[in-house]
């Protein structure tokens, strides 16, 4: 087996003689292992398996590396990290029982090398490569993991419940390689985790998170949250999203299925040009509030006011539920979910330039993303209905444009501050400074003054006149 970049291959050779020296087998196994036989060589983490003394092993390698790299030892988890080159090299110790990553009570329970492989959590990240002289470069398949990989199979190593009950956390984990790597799961253990959904409740709500969210950054997150849903693991993690699914007709109105709509939105953010979560996380969110004001309207159909308003006010909940980032995260996620709907209402030709001033200004440097979101959310089948719906947006952007480049409100800043309010009054801070800024501010959108000192200031002088303010 080639055992890739040059840096890796000092790396395994190092260890290599250091476990000859010790007279300890050792072996690369993991993601490592299945990243590079599927040619996906990201992976800045090695997982070195022992079988044997743990620290012994790591600190007879680092007598090989200048200068003398940093050894970390996480006693409860029996593994030693070193850095060596900007990888990270993680040293851990067969296993029998129950896999180090159990979140309950794990058992270190020393193993051999097959005993070790079958506690892992699929055929594909349970092959090993040797790294013994007599064998160096051998890979160890004991569960047809390389074939899986070629049929793009999920499998657990032993049975489904077994692997699934020794960390729940591997259901999210499933699901999340099934999107990364568009693999199939194997039937039985997708019956497996949807069997033992709610087993999840005993993991930590950072891990399934962690997933999750890994689920979202992938090249289409649909197929793990579609997944998610099947298993019933979505109604246990986001039951606001399951509660979306379902169609509802009456007196021949139907409307759409936002359950399926939000996960296609979901995706086409996915395909622009955007590795940012948050923006993941407001197109999966952004419809969430259409549960609670669907309202039928007879001869007019199904409508959904408000939801926008009402979405972005259940973030908050959702946030703190699955200790989500407080701060600007949640904060951004909140502020294009509250003005999706807003883009759409702009879009007829009459619309005022006052109108477009007030959403360049209301979402500053957020707009293109607002944007991005309004075209992901274009989801119709009629080709027809698409382009147009298109067309409209693209023209919409193209008057903001024009717009922000003559009036220059996207990074606006008031011409005059509450400092020039007080010292041409001569006044102390108090609500008057607050009304005249915001008269001069809503003046300025609204096109009644140009965007200048001047402008500003002799406007400033006459509201405070009127609010029996005199100038100094
Ligand atoms: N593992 C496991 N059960 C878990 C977590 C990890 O059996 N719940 C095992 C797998 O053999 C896995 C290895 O530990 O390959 C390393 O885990 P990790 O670094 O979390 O995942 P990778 O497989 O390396 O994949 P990725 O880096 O994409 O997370």
């Amino acid at each position: 087996m080639n055992l890739s970049s040059a840096v890796h291959r000092k790396i395994f050779y190092i260890i290599s003689i250091s476990s000859e020296k010790i007279k300890q087998n050792s072996y690369v196994i993991g993601g490592y292992v299945r990243d590079i036989l599927m040619g996906r060589m990201k992976s800045n983490d090695l997982d070195i398996l022992t079988i044997g003394e743990v620290t012994k092993l790591a600190k007879e390698v680092s007598k090989y590396i200048i200068p003398y790299p940093k050894i970390r030892i996480f006693k409860r988890f029996g593994t030693v990290m070193l850095e060596y080159e900007n990888q990270k090299i993680e040293f851990v110790g067969s296993r029998k029982e129950s896999y180090h990553y159990s979140s309950r009570n794990p058992i270190i329970e020393l193993g051999s090398l097959q005993e070790d492989q079958n506690r892992r959590d699929f055929t594909i990240n349970a092959l090993a490569i040797s790294l013994n002289l007599d064998n160096y470069g051998e890979l160890i398949d004991p569960f047809r993991g390389l074939s899986d990989l070629k049929k793009k199979i999920l499998r657990t190593p032993l049975d489904a419940n077994l692997t699934y009950s020794d960390d729940p956390l591997r259901m999210m984990r499933a699901i999340r390689f099934a999107t990364q790597l568009q693999f199939d799961i194997e039937q039985s253990s997708f019956q497996s985790i949807q069997k033992n959904k709610n087993r999840i409740n005993i993991v930590s709500i950072e891990r399934i998170v962690d997933e999750f969210n890994k689920i979202l950054l992938s090249e289409k997150p649909s197929i793990g949250l579609l997944l998610l849903y099947k298993s019933g693991l979505l109604s246990i993690i986001l039951p606001e999203l399951v509660l979306l699914k379902g169609i509802e007709e009456k007196n021949g109105y139907k409307h759409k299925d936002n359950f399926y709509h939000t996960l296609q939105v979901v995706d086409n953010i996915s395909q622009e040009k955007t590795n940012s979560l948050w923006l993941r996380w407001v197109a999966l969110l952004h419809d969430i509030g259409k549960t609670y004001t669907k309202k039928f309207f007879p001869k007019i159909g199904w409508a959904f006011h408000a939801h926008e308003l009402v979405g972005s006010k259940m973030v908050s909940n959702i946030f703190q539920r699955l200790k989500l980032p407080k701060g600007s995260s949640i904060k951004y996620v909140k502020k294009l979910i509250k003005h999706s709907y807003r883009p759409i209402t702009l879009i007829e030709k009459k619309t005022s330039d006052s109108a477009i001033r007030r959403l360049l200004f209301d979402m500053g440097k957020d707009l293109e993303d607002l944007m991005k979101l309004c075209i992901a959310d274009i989801t119709t089948n009629n080709i027809d209905k698409k382009n147009q719906y298109k067309k409209n947006i693209y023209l919409l952007i193209e008057r903001i444009k024009k717009l922000e480049e003559r009036d220059r409100i996207q990074n606006w800043k008031s011409p005059i501050s509450g400092n020039d309010i007080m010292e041409a009054f001569h006044i102390d801070p108090c609500k008057k400074i607050g009304i005249i800024k915001n008269f001069v501010k809503d003046s300025i959108l609204e096109g009644k003054i140009s965007n200048n000192f001047h402008s500003a200031y002799f406007l400033m002088l006459k509201k405070g006149e009127e609010l029996g303010l005199k100038k100094k």
